[in-house]
Formats: structure tokens, C-alpha cells, sequence
């Protein structure tokens, strides 16, 4: 019998929804769970004109410093980044992350929380930033959280994750 991948759950989240999904995705998935954590002056982002800086720094692809994870991400076999889409664009401390740490990922899978527009540009920054193809991506939208149909797109992504992991696991031993 195989042991069971080991995945880390990481997220940078403004307002909260991000890191609430990305807690109930941990739990689900026996996951560890990180935050991204910004450093500089572009972090503080609360009030008007927070949203207005992050607003800025998703369109003008502006370069924010974040802190090194505090897990050693060679130890996992998938990290799944989690962001709030910023005006149709990933958010700004969650590029920064994956540039930066995008040699020491073995397997990605991707999900954002949103209002309703522009998650597919927002997915396939955060992959281009990683160099890689995601497993398994979810966008999660206020209409989905409203209709509580967050749980079963949660549950999609993450069979699908541990599906392709353990075909992946299967593959790598023969290899
Ligand atoms: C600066 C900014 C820009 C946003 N742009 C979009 C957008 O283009 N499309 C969208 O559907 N939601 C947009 N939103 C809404 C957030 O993506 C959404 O509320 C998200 O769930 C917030 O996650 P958080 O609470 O983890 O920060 C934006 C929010 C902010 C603060």
C-alpha cells in the first residue's frame, strides 16, 4: 500500500473568505495549512485605501515582498495555492509566492475565491508565475458561497487532486 501524499494548503486572503476556504480545504484534504504573509510597504491593505493599493498592484503587476514559508515545501508532494482574484488577476502577495518559491513545488493545484469575474485569467497567472500545470484548479464565487454549493466544489477538487496524485505516485515509483 502507498502512503498518502502529503499536501500543504497556502493562501493569501485580504478579508477573510480566502482563508476560510482554504481552512475547511486543509481540514478536508489532511492537509497543513500556511499563510502567505506580505513584508514592505505595500502591506497593509485594510480600509479604502488598502483596496485601492491592491486594486493597483494586481493591474500594474507591481512586485510586493512576502515571507519565506515557514513549512519546508520539499516535504510535500502537492502545494495548493489559494488567491482572491483582484480585478480579474491573481492577487498580487500570491504571485509573489509562487515566483518565488516556484522551484521547490513538486505538484501545484490552484484555487481562488471571488465575486464572480475573472477567475480563469487569475488561475492561469498564478500557473504561468509557477511554471506549472496545475492538478486541479477551483474558483469559488459569493454566488457559490450564498448558495452553500462551496462544499461540493470544494469535495470536486480535492478527489480530483488525490485522484491525479496517486496516479502521479504510481508512475513516479515505476520510473
Ligand atoms: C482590489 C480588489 C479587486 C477585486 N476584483 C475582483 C474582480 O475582478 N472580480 C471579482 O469577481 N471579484 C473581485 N474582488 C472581490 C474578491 O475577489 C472577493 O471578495 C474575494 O473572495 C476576497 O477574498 P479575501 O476575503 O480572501 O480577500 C476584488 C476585491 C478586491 C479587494
Amino acid at each position: 500500500m502507498t502512503a498518502p501524499s502529503r499536501i500543504l494548503v497556502v493562501y493569501y486572503s485580504r478579508s477573510g473568505t480566502t482563508q476560510r476556504i482554504a481552512e475547511l480545504l486543509a481540514a478536508e484534504l489532511g492537509a497543513d495549512l500556511e499563510p502567505i504573509r506580505e513584508q514592505g510597504e505595500h502591506s497593509a491593505r485594510s480600509g479604502a485605501r488598502g483596496y485601492v493599493r491592491s486594486l493597483l498592484d494586481a493591474l500594474r503587476h507591481r512586485d510586493v515582498r512576502v515571507m519565506s514559508p515557514v513549512h519546508d515545501l520539499s516535504a510535500y508532494d502537492a502545494i495548493v495555492v489559494g488567491t482572491p482574484v483582484w480585478a480579474s488577476r491573481a492577487s498580487a502577495p500570491a504571485v509573489a509566492w509562487l515566483k518565488a518559491q516556484r522551484e521547490r513545488i513538486r505538484h501545484l493545484a490552484l484555487f481562488c475565491t471571488l465575486g464572480g469575474r475573472g477567475s480563469q485569467p487569475a488561475l492561469d497567472q498564478l500557473a504561468k508565475a509557477a511554471g506549472k500545470t496545475p492538478l486541479a484548479v477551483c474558483a469559488i464565487t459569493a454566488h457559490d458561497l450564498r448558495r452553500r454549493i462551496d462544499g461540493t466544489k470544494r469535495q470536486g477538487f480535492g478527489q480530483k487532486l488525490r485522484h491525479r496524485l496517486a496516479k502521479l505516485q504510481q508512475t513516479e515509483w515505476i520510473d
